[in-house]
C-alpha cells in the first residue's frame, strides 16, 4: 500500500548536472542488482523519489492505525482486542522503521511530520474511509494489508538498501495482518445472517478502495517506467493490481460471498480475471483529501503529536543530562 507514487515529480529536473561517470556508475550497480546505500552516491532525483516514497509510506502506517485504532475498545472479545492491539502497534513500529529510512537520505523527521500534518504531503487514500462496523476491522486486515503485502514484497529487492531490508520485517508483520482479517471474517462468515451481511457490505464498501490502492493505471502513472529502471519498483501498478485480484476473488467466494463488480468475469485465454472500469473520479477525489474523514484524521494526528509534546520534550532533556554526564 502506501508505495504508489500520488504527487508526481520530474526526474529530469535536477538541480544541477550530474556528473556522468557517476550516474554511470550508479546505473550499473542498480542494474546489477546492487542495494545502494546511505552513503552511496545517488542521483538527486533519484534521492527525491525515494524520500517521497518512503515518506508516503511512513505516513500512511501511521495514518492507518487511526481507522482501526477506532474499534480496539470494541472489539467483540479479548482474542480478538488483543489481535487488534498487536496489529495496531505493528503499524506503528513500521511508520518508525520507514520514517528513519527516510532520515537517512536527508530528509527530516520533524520536516517530514510537518509535511503530513499541514496536509501537504499525501498518504494512502484508503484511510480517509470510515469503519462502520467490526465487519470493516476483518475487510481492513484482509484486503487492506492483502494490498499492501502484494505491494511490499517486491520491494524487499528495491534497490534502496535500508528500504529493501525494512521491509523483509515488514512484511513478515503484514502476513499476520492479512491473516487475522481474514480469520475474523470467516467467524462472521459462519455467523448468523445478520453477521453474513455484514461481511458482505464490509466487502461492498472496501473491494475497490482496495483495488484503487495500487494507483493509476500504468499509461497514466508517468513515474512508474523511470522507478522501474532504477529498481525502486519491480512491477507495475497494474501488474500488482491483476495479482492481487486473481489471488483475492476466490478468497471472497470461500467466505460465500459476491464481489461487488459486475464485469468480474475469469478470462480463460488470459489467465486472469478481468474486472470493470475503476471510478478513478473518486480516487483523485480521495487523494485530495475530500474522503468522507479526511479532516477528521488530520485532526487526530495532530492533536497525538501536541499531545506527545511532553514526551519529546523529556527525551531531549534525558539526552542532554547524559551528554553533560559523558563529558564529565
Ligand atoms: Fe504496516
Ligand atoms: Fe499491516
Amino acid at each position: 500500500m502506501y508505495t504508489t507514487e500520488l504527487q508526481k515529480v520530474d526526474p529530469q529536473q535536477a538541480p544541477t548536472r550530474e556528473p556522468q561517470e557517476l550516474v554511470d556508475a550508479f546505473e550499473a550497480r542498480v542494474a546489477d542488482d546492487a542495494f545502494i546505500e546511505p552513503k552511496d552516491w545517488m542521483p538527486e532525483a533519484y534521492r527525491r523519489t525515494l524520500i517521497r516514497q518512503i515518506s508516503q509510506h511512513a505516513h500512511s502506517e501511521i495514518v492507518g492505525m487511526l481507522p482501526e485504532g477506532n474499534w480496539i475498545t470494541r472489539a467483540p472479545s479479548l482474542k480478538r482486542k488483543a489481535i487488534l492491539l498487536a496489529k495496531v502497534q505493528d503499524e506503528g513500529g513500521h511508520g518508525l522503521y520507514l520514517y528513519s529510512a527516510a532520515e537517512t537520505l536527508g530528509a527530516s523527521r520533524e520536516e517530514m511530520i510537518d509535511a503530513l500534518h499541514s496536509g501537504k504531503a499525501k498518504y494512502s487514500t484508503i484511510f480517509n474511509y470510515p469503519t462502520l462496523t467490526w465487519a470493516d476491522i476483518g475487510a481492513i486486515g484482509w484486503l487492506v494489508d492483502g494490498a499492501a503485502i502484494m505491494n511490499q514484497v517486491p520491494l524487499q529487492r528495491t534497490s534502496y538498501g535500508p528500504y529493501a531490508r525494512a521491509m523483509v520485517r515488514v512484511c513478515k508483520e503484514e502476513s499476520f495482518h492479512q491473516r487475522q482479517g481474514y480469520d475474523a471474517l470467516l467467524v462472521m462468515a459462519a455467523g448468523t445472517d445478520e453477521q453474513k451481511a455484514m461481511v458482505q457490505d464490509a466487502i461492498d464498501r472496501w473491494w475497490w478502495p482496495a483495488i484503487m490502492m495500487f494507483g493509476p493505471s500504468d499509461d497514466n502513472s508517468p513515474n512508474s517506467a523511470q522507478s522501474i529502471r532504477w529498481r525502486i519498483k519491480r512491477e507495475t501498478n497494474d501488474e500488482l493490481r491483476q495479482k492481487f485480484i486473481d489471488a483475492t476473488v476466490p478468497q471472497v467466494h470461500l467466505l460465500g460471498m459476491e464481489v461487488p463488480d459486475p464485469d468480474l468475469k475469469w478470462n480463460e485465454e488470459r489467465g486472469h480475471y478481468d474486472y470493470g472500469a475503476i471510478d478513478w473520479e473518486e480516487f483523485y477525489a480521495v487523494v485530495r483529501g475530500e474522503g468522507p474523514t479526511a479532516k477528521e484524521r488530520m485532526e487526530a494526528r495532530r492533536k497525538a503529536w501536541d499531545d506527545g509534546a511532553w514526551v519529546r520534550e523529556a527525551a531531549d532533556a534525558h539526552e542532554a543530562r547524559r551528554r553533560i554526564k559523558a563529558a564529565a
